[in-house]
């Protein structure tokens, strides 16, 4: 009789000590990758927005403008229109430099703003007007202009401050002199058109009045291709009165193949930092070992995740295959052309060179 009690009081208390085990490592494996866990359940809780219209791009070199703008379905203008094109400015100098030679051929304008402080209303230089001297190339093409940014206050978002950013921006654009039937670009620095999509646009009539544009998402470098999901940049047929500013889905059209979109991609391990604390989605920093300069080198070189989470797709499928490094690329074919005549200044951007200066 008592043999059986103590036997059950030992099962007792072995069920405790499990419990006692189980439960603190459960609640701390939900502390630690909590983020991760709900992005691994993305598909039950969040749906795929409405898939895009794909518009089929067509191009090679020394095709003739008529025969490209016919095989979309368009028509030859006797001119081509002015192109504006409009741009949030942070730090990403060297990136900038490899937008604006790309696009210098194909734009008039280049609208620049630049805040004073960061998105998470952290106080920043005006980098731009510190390094103008280095695009005097472009000068003569340039509307630059600044927004006054705050210290965000507790739980303000900093979408908002971003937000904003974009309402001035679009003041800008007015100011620059943006009219009826111009094309305008709204992307960000690293979303980079290709000059040969903007001029095709620039020739041809009919176009649709806005068209998002689909560019290759790289990620640290161009030695690490993403995939072909970059879909926020977009290009307007200028309205006045209707056009505004923006960087969320605005149409259903989406043009094919139209450049490249190169995030995270820093010449200095500080640069990354920066970003990572003036970025949009800073609660993605959960931790400040995040931040550490020999861990961020070590993820750069092997193409895994700065923050350590998921990929953010809508399907198990897609979450499992993106999952883990990313494999490394050596094309550096149909790169912005800037890049590859100036190789030995953009090494780190390129297959191979992923050991960044440390400043
Ligand atoms: C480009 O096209 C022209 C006229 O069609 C032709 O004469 C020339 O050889 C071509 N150049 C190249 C590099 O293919
Ligand atoms: C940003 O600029 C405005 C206007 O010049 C100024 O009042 C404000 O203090 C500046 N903010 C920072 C963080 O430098």
């Amino acid at each position: 009789m008592s043999g059986t009690r103590s036997i059950k009081r030992d099962i007792e208390l072995r069920i405790l000590l499990i419990w006692l085990i189980v439960m603190p490592t459960c609640a701390l494996f939900i502390y630690f990758h909590g983020l991760k866990i709900s992005y691994f359940f993305r598909p039950l809780w969040d749906k795929p927005p409405k898939p895009f219209r794909y518009i089929p791009h067509f191009y090679a070199e020394n095709v003739s403008m008529e025969h490209l703008c016919k095989m979309h379905g368009w028509k030859i203008r006797d001119n081509p229109r002015n192109v504006f094109d409009a741009i949030l400015f942070s730090n990403e100098l060297d990136l900038l430099a490899i937008r604006w030679h790309e696009l210098n051929p194909v734009v008039t304008t280049f609208v620049i703003l630049e805040s004073n402080t960061t998105f998470t209303g952290l106080p920043k230089p005006l980098n731009f007007a510190i390094n103008r001297k280095k695009f005097a190339f472009a000068e003569a093409k340039v509307k630059y202009g600044t927004a006054t940014g705050w210290p965000l206050s507790n739980g303000q978002s900093p979408f908002v401050e971003e937000a904003y950013q974009r309402v001035v921006l679009d003041r800008l654009l007015k100011e620059a002199g943006v009219s009826k039937d111009d094309l305008v670009i709204m992307a960000d620095v690293d979303e980079i058109p290709s000059a040969h999509t903007i001029n095709l646009l620039r020739w041809c009539d009919n176009i649709p009045p806005i068209m998002h544009l689909q560019l290759r998402n790289y990620m640290y470098s161009f030695e690490f291709f993403v995939d072909y999901d970059s879909w926020r940049s977009q290009i307007h047929v200028y309205m006045p009165g209707k056009t505004n500013y923006g960087h969320f889905r605005r149409a259903d059209e989406i043009f094919a193949d139209a450049g490249w979109h190169c995030s995270f991609c820093f010449r200095y391990i500080n640069d990354f930092i920066f970003k990572m604390k003036s970025y949009s989605h800073v609660d993605r920093v959960k931790f400040s070992y995040f931040l550490d300069p020999s861990r961020i080198q070590n993820i750069i070189c092997s193409g895994a995740n700065l923050f350590d989470m998921l990929p953010e797709e809508y399907s198990f499928q897609q979450i499992i295959a993106k999952m883990g490094s990313l494999p490394h690329f050596f094309s550096a074919v149909h790169l912005p052309s800037y890049l590859i005549s100036h190789a030995d200044n953009f090494k780190y951007l390129l297959p191979g060179g992923c050991v960044r200066e440390s400043e």
